[in-house]
């Protein structure tokens, strides 16, 4: 964990990013995020929107609530209250009358049971059997499709009213993929696996499938591995596909977390702290790196960073965090020059 430095406040250097983006255009929308953690308030009722398109950051002093309100975005994290969509989808917000969503499982076996009951005393036995057995059917059939949840099924709990937020794995689906604080690859996989491993949501062939090693499955596997190396050479690993994560050096690792993050095909990439413990050569490098990914692969981007070279350098737009609320955004120009800013940095008065 890196802290921001005083001097790196304020002589970090004037946004280089320039591109036409439409702030009406959104590609997320959080509003009043709430996140306590027993008697603690990490994040306190956050509004937060991201231009399509937009490299966004957000910044603020240790433990501000920069990670928690991203594990929030990410589904990691349940917030204790206020609602995000996502592409104009709502995919986050507190649990509400989870209590109904068995009403969804029951409601027509229940239907047909009555029915049966009524065929049945109206003295057409066989009829009625057959609908007895029909309603077994449907409570097998509603209990698997509440076991799988197929995205039709949670837009119907949606609608309903009954919200439960997108899980990691689904937002991963939507389209949001994301890299750690803490680097976390599977150590133990050369760098081409742990980049496969993050196309795994992408992928339509099924572990039965694999088991039997269909034409589908070898077909893709080999599509795969070529993505695979493909992504590694994107970021700058190149030739380092056989290599063991563990034996990566540090800034390699966190290279290979944004090649599997850039391997499940996200149109939104949350960042946090990706420079962290790299020296100025190798922060230069990721620095151009998130810029170009957001110029050739148009995906947007949500950086949380310490190095305030790199957010000057990269954001369309900062937002800064002090003790989970939000005290100011704007340009990095703006937001360099804000008293609130600049006082949560330094300490107060640092702005005297
Ligand atoms: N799982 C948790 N349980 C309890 N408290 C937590 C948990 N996660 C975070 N916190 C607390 O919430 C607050 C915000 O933490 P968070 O990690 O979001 O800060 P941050 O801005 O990312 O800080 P840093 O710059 O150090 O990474 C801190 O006080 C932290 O101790
Ligand atoms: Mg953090």
């Amino acid at each position: 964990m890196t802290a921001a430095q005083p001097d790196d406040l304020a002589g970090a250097p004037a946004a280089g990013a320039a591109t036409e983006i439409d702030p009406d255009r959104l590609i997320l929308d959080a509003r009043k995020i709430t996140k306590r953690f027993g008697g603690l308030v990490a994040v306190r009722s956050v509004d937060f929107t991201i231009p399509e398109g937009s490299i966004v950051s957000l910044i603020g002093p240790n433990g501000a609530g920069k990670t928690t309100f991203f594990n929030v975005i990410a589904g990691l994290l349940e917030p204790t209250d206020g609602a995000i969509a996502f592409r104009g989808n709502q995919v986050v917000a507190h649990a509400r009358r989870a209590w109904a969503e068995p009403f969804f499982w029951f409601a027509l076996p229940v239907v047909v049971l009555l029915i049966a009951i009524g065929i049945v005393l109206a003295g057409d036995e066989a009829a009625g059997e057959l609908l007895f057995l029909l309603a077994i059917v449907l409570v097998v059939a509603s209990l698997l499709v509440a076991i799988v949840r197929p995205p039709w099924y949670l837009a119907m709990l949606r609608r309903a009213g009954v919200f439960r937020s997108a899980r990691p794995n689904e937002m991963v689906a939507l389209g949001i993929g994301r890299t750690f604080q803490n680097i976390r690859l599977f150590q133990n996989m050369t760098a081409l696996e742990n980049v496969m491993v993050g196309m795994h949501s992408r992928m339509r062939a099924t572990p039965a499938d694999a088991a039997v090693r269909t034409r589908r499955h070898n077909g893709e596997e080999a599509k795969a591995v070529e993505q695979a190396r493909h992504w590694l050479r994107y970021v700058g690993l190149r030739g380092r596909d056989n290599e063991a994560a563990r034996n990566l050096p540090y800034g390699d690792q966190r290279r290979l977390e944004i090649a599997r993050a850039l391997a499940s095909e996200p149109r939104l990439l949350l960042l946090d702290e990706p420079t962290a413990g790299m020296n100025p050569v190798e922060t230069r490098q990721m620095t151009d790196l998130i810029a170009k990914v957001r110029r050739e692969l148009g995906v947007t981007i949500l950086l949380i960073e310490h190095d305030m070279q790199v957010v000057m350098g990269v954001s369309d737009r900062v937002t800064v965090l002090d003790h989970g609320e939000k005290i100011a955004e704007g340009s990095p120009s703006e937001v360099r020059a804000d008293p609130r800013v600049i006082e949560a940095y330094l300490g107060r008065g640092a702005t005297a």
